[in-house]
C-alpha cells in the first residue's frame, strides 16, 4: 500500500481531515474512512457502490474492460486449459498446482464426496415440492452438527478439513435435492469419476442401469462450474465473510451464502433468464419486453442483462455463450428455440440506446441456464448449480478474512427516524 492522502474541507469544521490512501497492485485506489468517527462522521454508501470492504488477492474485476483475473489468470485462459478442480486449488492456495499436488488435491476431494448416512433423512423433512435452493441452505447449515472436528476456525488444519467437506460434498447434496424432489432414490456418488462427471452421474443415474456420463457434457459441466467459481465481494460472498467476521462456523457460512445467492438479482438470475426466454415465447415477442424492461413504470427487467461492475461484456457471458454453442451441436440441437431467441435478445438488446446508455451487457447469468437446460438440469436447479461453483470462492473468501486479521462486520447508519419523545399512556393516544 502507498501512503498518499486525501485532504476532507468540511463546512463548519475549522480543521480539515486528512485521510490516508492506499494503493493496490491495480485497480483503483480506496481511501482509508477509519477516522470520520472520531470527527462524528459516516460515509454513506448503500449498495457498496463505491465501498471496498475488505483487501483482498483472490480475484480482480475490471468492469469497463471486462476483465476478471483468478489469482493473476484470465478466466477465458482458465476455462479453455484449467478444470474446476484445478481452479479450486489455485483460488484456495493462491498458485497452479503442480501435478502431485493436483492428484493430491483431487484424491482428497473426490474421496470425501459421501455425506454422513443420517443426513438423507433430512431430506424426509421437506415437502417434495420444496425449491431445491430451501433444502441446500437448510442441509448445508446442519452439516454443522455433524462435523464437530472441523469447527474451531483458529485451527489452520479444521479450516482445511472444512473447505475439502464442503467443496466435496456440495454436489452430492445438490444431486440429492434433486432426487428428493423427482421422487427417485439418491445416487451415492462414485469416486471413479471425475468430480463434474460424478455430479451428472449422481443427479442421473439410477440403481436400475449403469450411468454413462457423455465426456463432452462432463466438460461442459465443470465448465460451468469453473465460470461460477468465485467473482470478487459480490452480495453472495460479501455475506460470507460479513457472517465469518463474528466467528460463525464455515458451514453455517456457507449456508448464508446459498440463502444470498438465492435472489433473482444475483444468483438466481439464471433461472429467472428461463422463465423470461419462455415467457417471450417467440421472437415476434421480443420487443415487446424489450420495451418493458426500458419502462420505468414496468418493474420488469431483462433477466441476465446488466451488472454492478461490468460496463462492458461480462467475460464470462462469452465463454458462456461459446459452450452453449457448443453443447447444443453435440446434442444436435444447434437449432433449440430458446438460444435463437436468446440470441436474437441480446442483438435487439445491444443494438437499443437504453442498453447502451446504461451500459447494460449479458452477464454470466443469460447464457448458463440454455447450456444447463440442454445439460437437462431442470429450471429450479440452476441456482443450485451456481452455489455448488461458487462454494470454492465463498470458501476461499472466508479463510483468506480468517486467516488474516479481521474484525466483526457492523456498518452504521444515516438515521432519519423520530427523535427521543416520551412514552404515550394508551389513554392518551
Ligand atoms: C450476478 O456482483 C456480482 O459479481 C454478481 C455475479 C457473481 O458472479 O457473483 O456476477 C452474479 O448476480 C449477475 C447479475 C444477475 N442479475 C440479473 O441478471 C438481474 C437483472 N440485472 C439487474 O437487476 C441489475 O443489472 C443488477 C442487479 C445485476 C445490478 O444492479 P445495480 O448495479 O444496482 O444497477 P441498478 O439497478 O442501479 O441499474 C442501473 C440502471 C437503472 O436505471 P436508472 O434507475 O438509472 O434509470 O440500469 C437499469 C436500472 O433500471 N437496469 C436495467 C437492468 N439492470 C439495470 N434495466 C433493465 N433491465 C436490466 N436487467
Amino acid at each position: 500500500m502507498t501512503d498518499k492522502t486525501v485532504t476532507l474541507h468540511i463546512d463548519g469544521m475549522d480543521e480539515a481531515v486528512e485521510l490516508p490512501m492506499y494503493s493496490g497492485s491495480i485497480g483503483p485506489d480506496v481511501i482509508d474512512v477509519g477516522k470520520l468517527t472520531s470527527k462524528g462522521l459516516f460515509t454513506y454508501d448503500p449498495g457498496f457502490v463505491s465501498t471496498a470492504a475488505c483487501e483482498s488477492q483472490i480475484t480482480y474485476i475490471d468492469g469497463n474492460e471486462g476483465i476478471l483475473l483468478h489469482r493473476g489468470y484470465p478466466i477465458e485462459q482458465l476455462a479453455e486449459h484449467s478444470t474446476y478442480l484445478e481452479t479450486c486449488y489455485l483460488l484456495l492456495y493462491g498458485e497452479l498446482p503442480n501435478q502431485a499436488e493436483k492428484e493430491r488435491f483431487e484424491n482428497t476431494v473426490c474421496t470425501h464426496t459421501m455425506v454422513h448416512e443420517q443426513i438423507r433423512t433430512f431430506f424426509q423433512g421437506f415437502r417434495r415440492d420444496a425449491h431445491p435452493m430451501a433444502i441446500m441452505c437448510g442441509v448445508v447449515g446442519a452439516l454443522s452438527a455433524f462435523y464437530h472436528d472441523s469447527l474451531d476456525i483458529t485451527n489452520e488444519q479444521h479450516r482445511e478439513v472444512a473447505a475439502f467437506r464442503l467443496i466435496a460434498k456440495m454436489p452430492t447434496l445438490a444431486a440429492m435435492s434433486y432426487k428428493f424432489s423427482i421422487g427417485q432414490p439418491f445416487m451415492y456418488p462414485d469416486n471413479s469419476k471425475g468430480y463434474s462427471e460424478n455430479f451428472l452421474h449422481m443427479m442421473f443415474g439410477n440403481p436400475c442401469s449403469e450411468s454413462k456420463v457423455s465426456p463432452v457434457l462432463a466438460k461442459a459441466m465443470d465448465r460451468v462450474f469453473l465460470l461460477h467459481a468465485d467473482h470478487e465481494q459480490n452480495a453472495s460472498t460479501s455475506t460470507v465473510r460479513l457472517t465469518g467476521s463474528s466467528g460463525a462456523n464455515p458451514f453455517a457460512c456457507i449456508a448464508a451464502g446459498i440463502a444470498a445467492l438465492w435472489g433473482p438479482s444475483h444468483g438466481g438470475a439464471n433461472e429467472a433468464v428461463l422463465s423470461m426466454l419462455e415467457e417471450i415465447g417467440d421472437e415476434s415477442r421480443i420487443e415487446e419486453f424489450v420495451d418493458r424492461a426500458k419502462n420505468k413504470d414496468d418493474p420488469f427487467r431483462l433477466m441476465g442483462f446488466g451488472h454492478r461492475v461490468y460496463k462492458n461484456f461480462d467475460p464470462r457471458a462469452k465463454v458462456m455463450k461459446e459452450s452453449a454453442d457448443e453443447v447444443l451441436k453435440e446434442l444436435g440441437l444447434e437449432d433449440d428455440r430458446l438460444l435463437r431467441i436468446a440470441k436474437r435478445l441480446e442483438q435487439i438488446a445491444l443494438e437499443d440506446p437504453y442498453f447502451i446508455e446504461k451500459k447494460l451487457y449479458p452477464n454470466v447469468d443469460f447464457y448458463s441456464g440454455i447450456i444447463l437446460r440442454a445439460l437437462g438440469i431442470p429450471t429450479s436447479m440452476f441456482t443450485v448449480i451456481f452455489a455448488v461453483g461458487r462454494t470454492v470462492g465463498w470458501i476461499a473468501h472466508w479463510h483468506e478474512m480468517i486467516s488474516g486479521s479481521y474484525r466483526i462486520g457492523r456498518p452504521r447508519q444515516l438515521y432519519t427516524g423520530h427523535v427521543q419523545r416520551d412514552y404515550t399512556p394508551i389513554a392518551d393516544r
